[in-house]
């Protein structure tokens, strides 16, 4: 049994993993071929669905629950394949776009099959110039050999696929902030209900999904749902990116099978500390993410599961590690300083909350601190999560302001020594 999926060929062929060339000289576009001349539509999602996959965008959803939701009898549909990548720490669909365009296009036409759809768009962010340019060559190379376009391979089956680039913006990788935006309308999320697979783009039934998750989806077709469920613990199927970065002696993406420890991730595959300092704290799924504490979490397994029962989420595989010398309000402000930045300003809560969270942040670090900071920053956290819960509960049509809370909270609930030190040495200072 293969202990990755995604990133063999990239290793392998580190030159030229990119072209149709070496993709078809390691069985590239087999499984495409194996879809369209012994498969129903019906059986590419049976194995989609028995594959156990979830969703590598953020949230985890089960893919073949999300596929199941589309409407039997609306036409046209349309699958959007979510390539924003934008939160911070997160660098693992760069590499795929960019290494790998042609399995995340077979991963795409495969896919379409399966869901009856004939034209899918793939969103690149905008700072993406080159993963962008490779998945158009790879488009390219894959219409001139009849895999896209009018009756692939002679199956009957047609598809066409668009690439769009952003314009930069952190909120459009919110699955229907980034459909406004395909629409070329201000990049605001939606409310849901209804959701995409029953009112997505163009108010037509539209799935949406990470790279990584499409790019999964070659191999399952190839190897068939239930090998990808075999690997890795139940609940979480599969190989995985994780992209690790901060105080780790290898910081870089690794694919890994779920269920190893975060001591293993952190000091087996990242190498430790620089320096043999001392592990502070991590964040275990991107900026959006509460932090774990080595006392409490290092030998939490790392699955969706295991990371939600402990308070925080898998998110999207972005692990940022802090060693000793972190100052964490200093870090806190930082991520804060993102989302108020980020935030699309439909919404009250998340708008001024987090430039206010921002605010009183940057005058506890600049010496103009107050003890009533403290209450303040929670209140201010209440007013956009009520009750500070894990899942978090909202104010917001989307998740953007609440995920400007985990910073807040993490550093409140394990570091609120140092958060008062820092008030202390402020007291008598002028307001900033
Ligand atoms: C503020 C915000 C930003 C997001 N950014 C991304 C992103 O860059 N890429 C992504 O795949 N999902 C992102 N998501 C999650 C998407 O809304 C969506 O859940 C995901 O694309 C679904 O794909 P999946 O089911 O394959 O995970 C973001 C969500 C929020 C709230």
């Amino acid at each position: 049994m293969t202990d990755r999926i995604l990133t063999v060929r990239m290793e392998a062929h580190p030159e030229d993993s990119h072209t149709l060339a070496t993709y078809e000289a390691t069985g590239g576009y087999q499984a495409l071929r194996k879809a369209l001349t012994s498969m129903t539509p019906d059986d590419v999602k049976a194995e989609v669905k028995a594959s156990n996959i979830r969703g590598r965008g953020g949230a985890g959803f089960p893919t073949g629950v999300k596929w199941g939701f589309l409407p039997d009898d609306l036409r046209p549909r349309y699958l959007v394949v979510n390539g924003d990548e934008s939160e911070p720490g997160t660098f693992k669909d760069r590499i795929l776009l960019e290494r790998d365009p042609h399995q995340l296009v077979e991963g795409i036409i495969i896919s379409s099959y399966g869901l009856d759809v004939h034209h899918a768009f793939v969103y690149i962010r905008g700072e993406y110039p080159k993963p962008a340019r490779r998945v158009q060559h790879a488009i390219d190379e894959a219409y001139a050999a009849g895999y896209l376009g009018s009756d692939i391979l002679g199956s009957g089956f047609s598809l066409d696929i668009t690439v769009h680039l952003g314009g930069g913006a952190y909120i459009c990788g919110e699955e229907t902030a980034l459909l406004n935006s395909l629409e070329g309308r201000r990049g605001e999320p939606r409310i849901k209900p209804p959701f995409p697979a029953v009112a997505g783009l163009y108010a037509k039934p539209t799935i949406v999904n990470n790279v990584e998750t499409i790019s999964n989806v070659p191999w399952i077709v190839a190897n068939g749902g239930s090998a990808y469920a075999a690997i890795g613990p139940e609940r979480s199927a599969g190989t995985r990116m994780f992209s690790l970065s901060g105080h780790v002696n290898r910081p870089g993406d690794y694919e890994i099978v779920m269920g190893m420890t975060w001591r293993d991730l952190i000091y087996g595959i990242g190498g430790g500390i620089p320096g043999d300092r001392a592990l502070k704290t991590w964040i275990p799924g991107g900026a959006s993410a509460p932090w774990f504490v080595p006392d409490e979490h290092l030998d939490t397994p790392v699955t969706i599961d295991d990371v939600g029962a402990n308070g925080s989420m898998l998110g999207s595989g972005a692990v940022i590690v802090m060693d000793e010398t972190t100052d964490v309000v200093a870090a806190a402000h930082r991520i804060v300083k993102f989302f108020a930045h980020e935030s699309c300003g439909q919404c009250t809560p998340c708008r001024e909350g987090t430039t206010w969270l921002e605010r009183v942040l940057w005058r506890i670090l600049n010496g103009a601190g107050r003890p009533s900071d403290l209450d303040l920053l929670l209140d201010i956290c209440d007013n956009i999560s009520p009750g500070l819960r894990w899942p978090p509960a909202m104010t917001t049509i989307c998740p953007l302001g609440p995920s400007a809370v985990s910073p807040i909270t993490s550093i409140m609930r394990h570091f609120r020594d140092e958060v008062e030190a820092k008030i202390r040495t402020s007291e008598g200072a002028s307001v900033g």
